[in-house]
Parts: structure tokens; C-alpha cells; sequence
């Protein structure tokens, strides 16, 4: 008999291909976790549409490019389980009831809302939903009653939200003691846990283009148009790394390089295993005795041994999209065993079973 693993849930809103960011953020680190943990991935699509509720045909070709990526990058459906949002009914019904746990003001003081607002231009033109969705993340993880929930920095404002909500239906319906530590809030008959946030090894990723007007690089973000893709050619991603943004003062090789925030430096120190190479040439970067053409060679190779076995992978899956299909449907099935099962006894807590 095997012990049961404890469970994991992670996800991401569907935009388009996984990128570099996405990897260093979050799918390494699940690949490494499907054997510890007992893994589900959500594809957030109904969160797509608080932004892109116009292109219905750009979100389903998302949706099966995030399902189709993460099968090339190595997440494996015998062990994990991949599903689509919008095919969990609980997810919701548990929203409708958990955003009456959550101030409005205290939504608006949620400070990712706040740069997406400003980051995505959105003025004071968006929708009810748009507020709506981290109350919707709430139920995407609660639904699943997670021990851990991976993810990138940015996410960390809705997992706060998450625990805090956990924390008040605990309270108000399972009867839990305010005095409780979070550790405790099962033992003692509540019926969320509250989960813990993992970060993936890097906190953020920069893109591969210049800082913005404040001397700032900015993340790496499809819709920047600074990403290297999970699905990139070898001759794609030679010719990204030799546009990189670099040291703009360095006119030639000889002259001294700084290695401070300098994109083509943190992908080094990122991705190439050969740590004492990366040691040595920044050193020598800093001299002037290294040019940017040979770090950049460098990096294409690193880079290029990291994806390509993904992007050959992928063409399998490519050519065979009802198999992802099937994955997705499979996937759902056993998502909704949990989140039914989790919305049953919510109702029943809330006394609302009849
Ligand atoms: N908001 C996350 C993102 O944009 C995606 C997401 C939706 C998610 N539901 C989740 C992440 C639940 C973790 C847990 O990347």
C-alpha cells in the first residue's frame, strides 16, 4: 500500500504559449513535484475572458497551447492531472459564496489587481468580472483543499487572499477558534486548509528587451513581445538572444561591461548549468575580455539544449490534438470528484444542504 501523497494545485491563466518565465516561475518546479505530490493544473480559462472576453477563438487556441505545452515540457498525465476551469461547476458556486467573505475595499487594496490595472492599460474600464477573478482563484485552490500551491511572485497577493478566506469560513461555519494557527485549522474541524505558497527558483524573469522609461527591466511577458517561448525553433531563439538588450554603454569588446542587470547575464546565471564558466565570464565581462557575441553564442546553446527536447516533444502532441482533448476530459473527471466533493460539504458547513 502507498501512503497517500499530499496534494498539490497550481495553474495558469491561458495567454499563449508557455514562455521562459513561465518555466523558471513554476514548470520546473512541478515536473520535479508530480512524484511527491498528488498534482492538479488548472487552466484558468474563465479568467481569460476578464480581459479578452471578445476573442473566444484566441482563448480556446490558448487554452490547448497551455495543454499542449505542458505535455512537451514534461507533466504527465499518468501521474498529474490537467484540466480545463470552465469544466468545474463548483469552482463558481464556491466563488459566489466566498466573495461574501472578502471586503470590497480590502479587494481593492490587492496590489497585483492594481498593476494589472496599470500594466494592461485598463483605466477604470473594466468589467465586474475582472475584480471578480481573484475571488475565483480563492475557489480554484480552496475547491482542491491544497497542501502547497506553486507559483510566481506575482501570485502571492491572491494566495494571501486565499488563506484569509480560509481562515473566516473556517470560523464562521466549522466553528474554529480566531486563536487558531494556521498549521491547526483542520485538527481542529475546519474544512480548509491554509495553504503554503511555493516560489519557483526565480522570483520573476526579465524579458530579453531594454528597461521602460524609469530605468526598470520589465518581466517577460508574451504580450511585451520580450519572450522566448517553450516552443521556439534553435534558429527563433538565435536570432532573440542576438537582439538581446545588454550593457548599452559597451561599444566594444574591450571595453568594461557591467553585469548588474543585464538580462544576458541573469539568463546565464539562470539557465547554464556550467556555473563556474558563468563565474569566470562575468569576471571577464567586467574586464573587457569577453565579448557579447561569444556570452551571447553561449547562451543560444544553453538555451537551445533546455527546449528543444520540449519543442520536439511538442510536435508529437501537436499532431495530435484529440489526445489532448482526451487528457483534458479525463483530467476534468477526476477534478470534478474533488471540487464536487468539497462544494457538498462547504454547503453542508454553510447549512445550505437540502
Ligand atoms: N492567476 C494565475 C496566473 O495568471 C493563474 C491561476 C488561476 C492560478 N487559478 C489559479 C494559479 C490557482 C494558482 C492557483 O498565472
Amino acid at each position: 500500500m502507498t501512503a497517500k501523497k499530499p496534494r498539490l494545485l497550481t495553474g495558469d491563466t491561458p495567454t499563449g504559449r508557455l514562455h521562459l518565465g513561465h518555466w523558471v516561475g513554476s514548470i520546473e518546479n512541478r515536473i520535479a513535484l508530480q512524484d511527491q505530490y498528488e498534482c492538479f493544473f488548472i487552466i484558468a480559462n474563465m479568467h481569460a475572458f476578464t480581459t479578452r472576453m471578445e476573442k473566444p477563438d484566441e482563448i480556446r487556441q490558448s487554452v490547448l497551447d497551455i495543454a499542449t505545452d505542458y505535455l512537451a515540457a514534461g507533466i504527465d498525465p499518468k501521474r498529474s492531472t490537467m484540466f480545463v476551469q470552465s469544466d468545474i461547476p463548483a469552482i463558481p458556486e464556491l466563488t459566489f459564496f466566498f466573495s461574501m467573505l472578502i471586503p470590497y475595499p480590502r479587494l481593492m487594496r490587492n496590489p497585483t489587481i492594481k498593476d494589472e490595472i496599470r500594466d494592461k492599460g485598463l483605466g477604470d474600464n473594466y468589467p465586474f468580472g475582472f475584480l471578480l477573478y481573484p475571488v475565483g482563484q480563492v475557489a480554484d485552490v480552496l475547491a482542491f483543499r491544497p497542501e502547497i500551491v506553486p507559483v510566481g511572485e506575482d501570485q502571492i497577493p491572491h494566495l494571501e487572499m486565499t488563506r484569509e478566506v480560509a481562515r473566516r469560513f473556517n470560523q464562521l461555519y466549522c466553528n474554529v477558534d480566531s486563536h487558531t494557527e494556521d498549521k491547526d485549522y483542520l485538527k481542529k474541524g475546519g474544512l480548509f486548509p491554509i495553504v503554503d505558497v511555493k516560489l519557483g527558483r526565480a522570483r520573476r524573469l526579465v524579458g530579453i528587451t531594454g528597461p521602460d522609461a524609469h530605468g526598470n527591466l520589465l518581466k517577460m511577458s508574451k504580450s511585451l513581445n520580450n519572450a522566448i517561448f517553450l516552443s521556439d525553433d534553435p534558429d527563433t531563439i538565435a536570432k532573440k538572444v542576438r537582439a538581446m538588450y545588454t550593457d548599452p554603454k559597451r561599444l566594444k569588446a574591450t571595453d568594461p561591461g557591467t553585469v548588474e542587470n543585464n538580462p544576458l547575464w541573469i539568463f546565464h546565471e539562470m539557465f547554464n548549468p556550467d556555473e563556474k564558466w558563468v563565474a569566470e565570464s562575468e569576471e571577464r565581462y567586467r574586464n573587457g575580455a569577453i565579448g557579447d557575441v561569444e556570452a551571447k553564442k553561449k547562451l543560444i546553446d544553453v538555451l537551445v539544449a533546455l527546449i528543444e527536447p520540449i519543442r520536439q516533444r511538442r510536435l508529437v502532441f501537436e499532431k495530435e490534438p484529440e489526445e489532448v482533448l482526451k487528457i483534458l476530459r479525463e483530467g476534468a473527471e477526476k477534478a470534478n470528484a474533488i471540487a464536487n466533493e468539497t462544494l457538498h460539504l462547504a454547503k453542508k458547513y454553510m447549512k445550505q444542504n437540502f
